[in-house]
């Protein structure tokens, strides 16, 4: 199948920074405590429900997946950059680490206990979103649990360079509200929605959903 063009712009991208990314970009252990209190309480939610295997989906260099192995969940990793995937697998041989769409998974229907996709899902265009949402609805177990976090807002933007290098990727920004609306209609229930304004003047915000497959 022929990768679509927002695709490619994100594989040649992160493939370019991801040395940088990594080298820039604060572990989870440097995050801020409301963002590892809702990595935490996710970790918590799928252990308490069984637990079963956790993709962590646009993994990049693979530290979340680290950490939520830390956190006591069987977690692999799914990134579409092949560079970045490398970096995961020198980093935590120990884990899994897959080259990969996460719109197109190749896992089975109903077989993972939940889906952490952190700062990831903003490249995928906002009208590829109900697709997007149904593949991650397809994967999960019912009950299975969902953590979206990143960047909400309004448009769409197209930075030039990141991390010290050009970069050719979208971020398609969405308000939070319609990430609820898109979730909601792919099969999931939204149990919690967090939003944390980033700087004044900057008007986008972070953002954190925890969803369950309903
Ligand atoms: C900003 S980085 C975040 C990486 C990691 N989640 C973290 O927080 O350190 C975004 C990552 O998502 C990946 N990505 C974006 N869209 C993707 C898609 N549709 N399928 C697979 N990976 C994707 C990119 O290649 C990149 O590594």
């Amino acid at each position: 199948m022929t990768e679509p063009a927002h695709l490619a712009a994100v594989r040649v991208s992160y493939d370019t920074v991801a040395a940088d990314y990594l080298r820039l970009v604060v572990p989870p252990e440097g995050m801020d405590p409301v963002s590892r209190a809702m990595i935490a309480a996710f970790a918590e939610l799928v252990r308490e429900s069984g637990g079963g295997e956790v993709a962590d989906l646009g993994c990049g260099p693979g530290r979340i997946t680290a950490y939520l192995h830390n956190l006591g969940l069987s977690a692999f990793g799914v990134d579409v950059s092949g560079e970045m995937i490398a970096l995961a697998r020198r980093a935590y041989p120990e884990l899994r680490f897959t080259v990969g769409s996460m719109g197109a998974l190749e896992v089975a229907d109903g077989s993972l206990g939940g889906i952490l996709a952190w700062y990831s899902v903003h490249h995928t265009p906002a009208d590829q979103l109900p697709a997007l949402f149904g593949e991650f609805a397809r994967v999960l177990a019912p009950g299975g649990h969902l953590l979206l976090g990143g960047h909400v807002g309004e448009g769409e933007r197209r930075p030039t360079a990141a991390y010290g290098h050009p970069v050719s990727y979208t971020s398609y920004l969405v308000p939070v509200g319609r990430l609820v609306e898109l979730l909601e209609q792919a099969g999931f229930t939204v149990t919690t929605t967090l939003e944390q304004p980033i700087a004044q003047r900057d008007d986008r915000s972070h953002a954190c959903l925890l969803a369950r497959r309903s």
